[in-house]
């Protein structure tokens, strides 16, 4: 009687450690799983807010480089007063803050010739200057013959022939120290006399490598001795290269970054 129940009772007592363990078991699971809920948790909140700092961060840079730009085309427009619209500025043209910082450059220096490697809104900005200022003459090099006619025929319908040229000069092989580059065909391009104000905004920086490099070694003998050289896009890696390369080559005095929208060096001889 008493071993009869031995065998019920046994297996309750199995049956209810096996309920224990799963019990357990399933404890365990549920706090991990609520820990697991919770890292995941912490995770997306530590993200969300990284990504909003990095979202604020770059809003106000964005609308601090716009102030910056609005400000700019302030200046240009009271100081200038084109007759007439310009072409847009940015983008693959020379941002306002540029054009601002050549306009004071160039009521400093006074240039004489200024020589300009790829035409745009740059141009007439600089014609503008030279034919306020009553003295100076500018050559714009271009590579693209239908951007060449559409600047020539823009600085016609400003008035400005009489100050700029747009000169077409396709880029050509050229041979600098026993390396090969591309550059302005200069073959039939006249320089009447030094330049004062060397301003490098072409070839684009995908025609090659360090494409701007060019510049100094092509029309160093060119320079008048106190020249400067203005190179656009001076937060790039390449025309930091290109700078390093200069200076170290041509003994050129003095260099200054300017921290512009793309960034500018420059450059004294
Ligand atoms: C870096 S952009 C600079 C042009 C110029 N220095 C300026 O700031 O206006 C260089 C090249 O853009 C090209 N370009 C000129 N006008 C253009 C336009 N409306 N759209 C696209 N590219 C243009 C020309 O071939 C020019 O040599």
């Amino acid at each position: 009687m008493f071993e009869d129940s031995i065998v019920p009772a046994t297996l309750i007592i199995i049956g209810l450690s096996l309920n224990l363990v799963l019990i357990l078991n399933l404890v365990k699971t549920q706090k991990k799983l609520i820990t697991q809920q919770h890292d995941f948790q912490d995770e997306v909140k530590k993200s969300f807010q990284s990504s909003t700092q990095l979202f604020n961060a770059e809003l106000k840079r964005v609308s601090e480089v716009s102030v910056t730009q609005i400000e700019s085309l302030f200046s240009i427009f009271s100081t200038l007063k084109p007759q007439l619209p310009l072409p847009t500025t940015r983008g693959w043209a020379a941002s306002p803050d540029l054009l601002k910082e050549i306009i004071s450059l160039i009521h400093r220096q006074k240039p004489q010739l200024v020589v300009e490697a790829s035409s745009g809104v740059s141009t007439l900005i600089i014609a503008y200057c030279l034919q306020r200022l009553g003295t100076g003459k500018l050559i714009s090099l271009e590579h693209e013959s239908k951007f060449a006619q559409a600047t020539q025929s823009h600085l016609s319908l400003h008035g400005l022939d009489d100050v700029a040229t747009v000169i077409y000069a396709p880029l050509v092989e050229v041979e600098i120290n026993g390396a090969k580059w591309l550059w302005y065909d200069l073959t039939k391009v006249k320089i009447p006399e030094a330049i004062d104000l060397l301003i490098v905004d072409g070839p684009p920086g995908t025609t090659q490598k360090l494409a701007r490099y060019p510049a100094v070694p092509m029309l160093h003998e060119k320079l008048s001795k106190d020249a400067m050289v203005m190179l656009d896009d001076g937060a790039r890696a390449d025309e930091r290269r290109i700078v390093e390369q200069w200076m170290a080559e041509f003994k050129m005095s003095h260099s200054e970054y300017l921290p512009l929208e793309k960034g500018a060096y420059l450059i004294q001889m």
